[in-house]
């Protein structure tokens, strides 16, 4: 194995709205069938957050139930970071409103946008962190309210995203379990085929870009898939690779849950067998930065990662970004 063990994960929490949006909810919205969706993305439904809940309030959620599940507390937590790309508001950051909400008076708080790769991006960063030996407690959230820029007149874009949190905390390594490895990468040159053109220096609000609908997601579906299809590969491909391991040492495969075509061709890639993929798009749709650290929550918490077990992430997303992560429970 190349690298030593890291951070190690000693608590996990997810937060999703109550309120759901479904494909057939979408039929009455724009010309689409619950078929298409299906058969395209495998999808059937979204959590949206309610009117006046901020992408704050659901990362604040998950990360008090990783909290509860580490048995940490609030003023033993060293550092947020949070992974989002529909921040509360522009500046401040939105893991300070989180620290405020969940009383963390000794962290530092700071948010990174790497889209739906935003949480591996945070993972490398925490474990990163670790190796100085400042640190004791990084709480790691990928939180997202993309509703609030899905343009519902948009067929191409809004039978995707929904809404929801999931937060790990980190502890140093006691040596058995934690991050064996971590990867990322970026290709900046294909970021104009997914974007959110409004809203910043570029096309600040005005009454012009509103008009123009520059404050919602705009994708090149097509360019967008075959990119994560290669990408998401290549990422899972050179971790296992570099710490001299295959598919078969891999006990769960928790991909970014943008579209179970993209999650089964990064499985066959590494030749993964598909009772060690885990999918919950179908009930989520694609939450960006929040899908992986919501799937981790959900696949310990049900006993499908047990102690000892290899877990792989891998994700894409908006930059191009990508990466991935071997965690050992
Ligand atoms: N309902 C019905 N028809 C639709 C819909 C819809 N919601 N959306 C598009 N169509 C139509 C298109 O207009 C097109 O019609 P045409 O052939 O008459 O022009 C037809 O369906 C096929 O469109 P494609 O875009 O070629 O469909 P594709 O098979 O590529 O599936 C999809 C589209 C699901 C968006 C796919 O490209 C995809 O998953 N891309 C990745 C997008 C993604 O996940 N982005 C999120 C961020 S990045 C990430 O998370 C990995």
């Amino acid at each position: 194995m190349k690298h030593e063990l890291g951070a190690k994960i000693v608590g996990t929490g997810r937060a999703v709205p109550e309120n759901t949006l479904t494909n057939e909810d979408l039929e009455k919205m724009v010309d689409t069938s619950d078929e298409w969706i299906r058969e395209r993305t495998g999808m059937k439904v979204r959590h949206i957050a309610e009117p006046g809940v901020d992408t704050s309030d659901l990362a604040t959620r998950a990360a008090e139930n990783a909290m509860a599940a580490a048995g940490v507390t609030a003023t033993e937590i060293d550092v947020i970071i949070l992974a989002t790309i529909t921040a509360d508001v522009q500046f401040p950051s939105t893991a300070c409103y989180v620290q405020q909400k969940i009383g963390a008076v000794n962290a530092a708080a700071f948010d990174i946008a790497a889209a739906c790769s935003g949480f591996i991006y945070g993972l490398q960063l925490a474990n990163s962190m670790f190796l100085s030996g400042k640190y004791k407690n990084i709480l790691v959230i990928g939180a997202e309210v993309l509703s609030r820029i899905t343009d519902y007149t948009d067929r191409n874009t809004c039978v995707l995203f929904g809404d929801g949190a999931g937060a790990v905390l980190l502890q140093p390594t006691d040596g058995q379990s934690g991050i064996i490895d971590t990867y990322i990468k970026s290709d900046g040159r294909l970021s104009h085929l997914l974007i959110m053109p409004g809203g910043g220096t570029r096309n600040p609000a005005t009454y012009e870009t509103i008009d123009q609908r520059m404050n919602y997601i705009k994708m090149e579906g097509r360019e967008v898939f075959k990119s994560a299809v290669t990408a998401m590969g290549d990422a899972a491909t050179h971790i296992l690779k570099e710490n001299g391991l295959t598919g078969k040492d891999i006990q769960l495969l928790i991909t970014h849950q943008a579209n179970n075509r993209i999650i089964e061709a990064t499985a066959r890639r590494v030749k993964i067998s598909k009772d060690k993929v885990y999918s919950n798009v179908e009930h989520y749709g694609n939450t960006s930065a929040a899908s992986i650290p919501i799937a981790l929550d959900e696949a310990i918490r049900d006993g499908r990662l047990k102690r000892g077990d290899k877990c792989m992430l891998v994700a894409f997303g908006g930059g191009f970004t990508w990466g991935s992560a071997i965690v050992q429970m």
